[in-house]
């Protein structure tokens, strides 16, 4: 099975972004832990981050036939992009999303989601970690679905 890892605008710069709020573990590192965790669930990982709204749309069409869900931080597009929502419909692409920082608890205009309705679940405010347990939980309900 392969999982794609879909990263939003600014995620490129984890490690040094507001570090107060996003930690200081690199995209890189996040990225390395996830395959790792993967290794140990005998699923791939596919890793793509962009900062534009078109090449993670782009990424998802082609990700079609290829990755059995995946896992998305789309930064501030999971506040204003019905496209990428309509992506994920698009392409019937299972997924769940994780936020670094708990949008709930943050300024008004990020406690929606226009991604949520759409997905299987959440993780959002345990920091870097929190890719890993999104991970799980998507693995475990692929599975369980199949
Ligand atoms: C974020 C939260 C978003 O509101 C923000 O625009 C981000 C990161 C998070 O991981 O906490 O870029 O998705």
């Amino acid at each position: 099975m392969i999982i794609g890892m879909l990263n939003g605008p600014n995620l490129n710069l984890l490690g040094t972004r507001e570090p107060a709020v996003y930690g200081t573990t690199t995209l890189g590192e996040i990225v390395a832990h996830c395959q790792a965790v993967g290794h140990e669930l005998g699923v791939e990982i596919r890793a793509f981050q962009a900062n534009g709204e078109g090449p993670l749309i782009d990424q998802l069409h082609a990700w079609r036939g290829e990755v059995a869900g995946v896992v998305v931080n789309a930064g501030a597009y999971t506040h204003t992009s019905l496209a990428l929502r309509d992506a994920f419909s698009a392409t019937n692409l299972p997924f769940v999303e994780v936020h670094l920082s708990n949008i709930y608890a943050r300024e008004p205009e990020r406690r929606h989601s226009m991604l949520a309705s759409a997905s299987i679940g959440m993780v959002c405010g345990l920091g870097a970690v929190g890719y890993e347990y999104a991970l799980r939980g998507l693995v475990q309900a692929l599975r369980t679905r199949n």
